[in-house]
């Protein structure tokens, strides 16, 4: 297995370039096979979270023709409507072709997706979401079993706002008969995108980032392409880094509007960043003030940055609180920190206190989930000596080839 050797300390400098959005991207290729024409996808970004859902679609009929960053694939016919076992257990986003089968088959089989490392991870929502939609849920032993001869429009309002569940419950109203409101609906801006995608090819679908979303359910969608917006993550991911090491650190190719939480934390913590429309400039600017930050739905502070985030707070002065209220998972990696010298007391799974600065200390660490592993690498890079960083395949899963970038920038960090 792959593993990351990280020599600490090293000053980064210059510029890094944004992907495309994994989170954006999963969904896209999921809606395509709505549709039985072909559609071109650019800017998808070459990570395994990506690999493994197209292996998904293949095997349920779906043929995949890609060239780097371009996908173009199409999906005459829908050759079985049950989701292999092997492949839903490593790539949640399975869920995102239940949808596609029920409209196109009239039935889905989705194994037990199960949990993962950052919480349990349940999936009612999903099944209330269709079951309103008319679709009748059967579990069993080996799992979930969908069926719906017709899917019809309705009101379905979300008892807590999820990202994955808005967006397949909008994808499968598209097609739906007559009209679907879905009401406390989530509005990350992967969402919009997955709308502006959908009524490109021929969807009606109105209030996408808002709260309320409407869709008028349409008999068909047909062929087209589409770009994948860059990855808001990523972009928060190196600016993050660039608070903690840089002289100057450029991220382009990012959409700044989608990381403002951020930036009211970089304000009150005296970190000195500069903005473009499509860049952002960030260096470490010490001392640092300790701020207490609670993840949010968006607009507010994205779960997906509270670990590389967590990472920084360990260098501000003084006592922060990181409140994580979406995952009950995502803050256990806060030992791993311990280890490494930062002092943090974890008070229970949602909170942890942080007492800064601390010099950090390279140590041999694994890494349990992808955006914890990404913190473990900067804790790495800032950290004095040698960190090893086990389990890469969590990193592969959302960050393209993180090694080669972060060299480009003067990280000396290599695979072995
Ligand atoms: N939830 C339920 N029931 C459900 C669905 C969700 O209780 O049926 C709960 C979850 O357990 C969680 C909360 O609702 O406590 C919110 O989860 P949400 O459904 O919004 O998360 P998700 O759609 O599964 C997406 C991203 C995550 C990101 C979250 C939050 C994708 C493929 N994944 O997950 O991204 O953290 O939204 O913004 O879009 C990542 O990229 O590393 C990642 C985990």
């Amino acid at each position: 297995m792959p593993k990351f050797v990280i020599q600490g300390g090293r000053q980064l400098k210059g510029e890094i370039s944004v992907n495309g959005a994994k989170n954006a991207a999963l969904k896209i290729i999921a809606a395509s096979l709505l549709s039985k024409e072909e559609i071109k996808i650019t800017n998808v970004p070459e990570i395994e979270e990506i690999k493994r859902l197209l292996e998904l679609c293949e095997s349920v009929g779906s043929r995949v023709e890609r060239r780097g960053k371009e996908i173009k694939m199409s999906t005459p016919e829908i050759l079985t409507t049950d989701l292999a076992p092997e492949l839903v257990k490593k790539i949640r986003a399975a869920l995102l072709l239940i949808g596609p089968l029920l409209i196109r088959k009239g039935e889905a089989r989705l194994p037990h997706p199960g949990g993962c490392a950052i919480g349990e991870r349940p999936i009612d929502l999903f099944i209330d979401g269709f079951k309103r939609l008319g679709a009748e849920v059967v579990e069993t032993e080996q799992g979930y079993h969908f069926k719906a001869e017709k899917l019809r429009g309705a009101t379905f309002v979300f008892p807590i706002i999820s990202v994955t569940a808005t967006e397949v419950l909008m994808m499968t109203a598209a097609l739906a008969e007559g009209t679907t409101v879905l009401k406390n609906a989530a509005c990350e801006p992967e969402i919009p995108a997955l709308a502006e995608y959908l009524n490109k090819h021929g969807a009606k679908i109105s209030g996408a980032g808002m709260h309320t979303i409407t869709i008028e359910g349409v008999k068909e969608l047909g062929a087209g392409e589409f770009e994948v917006m860059p990855d808001r993550v990523e972009a928060g991911s190196f600016a993050i880094l660039g608070a903690l090491l840089g002289e100057p650190l450029r991220v382009n190719n990012c959409r700044p509007e989608h990381l403002e939480a951020l930036f009211v934390m970089f304000d009150k913590m005296g970190v000195d960043y500069k903005l473009g429309e499509n860049w952002v400039e960030v260096r470490r600017f010490s001392p640092l003030k300790a701020v207490n930050v609670t993840t949010h739905e968006y607009p507010g502070f994205i779960t997906d940055l509270q670990s590389a985030f967590t990472v920084l707070l360990t260098q501000a002065n003084g006592l922060s609180l990181v409140h994580e209220a979406i995952f009950e998972g995502r803050l256990f990696f806060v030992d791993k920190l311990k280890q490494m010298g930062a002092q943090i007391i974890l008070c229970d799974p949602h909170r942890a206190v942080i007492n800064g600065p601390s010099k950090l200390h390279g140590r041999h660490l694994e890494s349990p989930d992808l955006r914890a592993g990404f913190a473990l690498v900067i804790a790495g890079l800032i950290a004095d000596a040698e960190t090893m960083i086990d389990n890469v395949y969590q990193i592969d899963r959302g960050y393209e080839k993180i090694e080669e970038r972060l060299r480009a920038v003067g990280a000396e960090i290599k695979r072995i």
